[in-house]
């Protein structure tokens, strides 16, 4: 049997939200604890830098930022190798030679990309970094040789593009060095969580996210500006579940589903304020989050730790890279003396 293998990152560009936790953080740390996969978790520094040179600053906080909530929602260093992406200069050879194997018009194509660049309004300043960076994320998942890449459903463009890769690279050089990837991602309905104001996505630009570690208070003050139903004027009127941010929270993260139904009933039926039902969310937010934040805290008092945390799962993921460079190189045919 092959053995399966897992490679999945984020750009660290500033804290992670509950948003990244029910798109892939909760994925990835259940199929770590399977014990099924060897897995490799990638803090991708160089990909954050595609749109972010000119503060360097930012990425290098955002990175031991990062690496703080990975440990706090349980990424285990002992189970997974967390890295750098910028330490690991395979990568960047591994993405010239894929470079070769893509056109630009192809890269023009990646959705993801264009909704980005429209996003970041670059204009007609898109950095050759930026827009080819899909490639340097090929260069991450198959460097690894992996199988299985757990993400938020925006990536599959990239795997795809990352398939497509594989797919030329074997076929031109006639070796099945590379390993086509597949994704793995949130069961339907369970991956998306909207914004507190109501807004499809949750995002730090939009000022909309509840960050893994926001202090008690924080998470509270957040909860009770929720966006409920708006025509919900009195406590007596009858209030909608749909598209209320609080009943969609409450059916992602209560694990009591009949008393969910039950609010939602009465909810409907009117007779149940908004205040009330949102400090119960506050309840069951409290109780998911606090954990996480006292690991969050007690990782936070040893930053030296955490970055030889970093550095021991960079040395290791230095050497598997390098194996499969030296693979590639054979199968270019340019490992010249030997
Ligand atoms: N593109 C991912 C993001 O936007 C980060 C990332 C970089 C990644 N390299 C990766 C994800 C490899 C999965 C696999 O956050």
């Amino acid at each position: 049997m092959v053995k399966k293998i897992i490679l999945t990152g984020d750009r660290p560009t500033g804290k992670l939200h509950i948003g990244h936790y029910v798109g892939s953080l909760k994925n990835r740390v259940e199929l770590q604890n399977s014990g099924e996969y060897e897995t490799f978790i990638m803090i991708a520094d160089i990909q954050a830098l595609t749109d972010n040179a000119r503060d360097p600053e930012k990425i290098r906080r955002s990175l031991i930022q990062v690496a703080l909530d990975y440990l706090a929602v349980g990424i285990d260093p002992e189970k997974s190798t967390i890295l750098v992406q910028s330490q690991i200069p395979a990568l960047s050879e591994l993405t010239e030679h894929y470079a070769n194997l893509v056109t630009v018009s192809r890269l023009n194509r990646n959705p993801t990309v264009k909704t980005e660049i429209k996003q970041k309004k670059f204009g007609q300043s898109v950095p050759v970094g930026f827009a080819m960076y899909p490639i340097s994320q090929a260069a991450d998942i198959t460097a690894f040789k992996a199988t299985t890449v757990p993400v938020g459903d925006d990536q599959e463009p990239m795997l795809e593009q990352t398939r497509e890769i594989v797919r030329s690279f074997n076929s031109i050089y006639k070796q099945n060095i590379l390993v086509e990837p597949e994704g793995y991602f949130p069961p339907k309905g369970m991956g998306r969580i909207p914004g507190l104001d109501g807004n499809a996505k949750m995002s730090k630009s939009l000022g909309n996210a509840i960050y893994l570690s926001d202090d008690a208070d924080t998470i509270k003050s957040k909860i009770m500006s929720m966006y409920t139903d708006p025509d919900h004027v009195h406590v007596e009127d009858p209030g909608k579940v749909e598209g209320n941010t609080v009943f969609t929270y409450l059916d992602i993260f209560d694990h009591d589903k009949a008393k969910v139904a039950d609010l939602k009933a009465q909810y409907q039926h009117g007779g149940l304020g908004d205040v009330k039902i949102k400090l119960y969310l506050n309840d069951v937010m409290q109780a998911f989050l606090q954990p996480i934040r006292d690991r969050y805290n007690q990782y936070a008092k040893d930053i030296p730790s955490v970055y030889e945390i970093l550095k021991k799962g960079s040395a290791h993921a230095n050497e598997v890279a390098n194996q499969t460079l030296k693979e590639v190189r054979d199968a270019i045919g340019i490992n010249y003396f030997g």
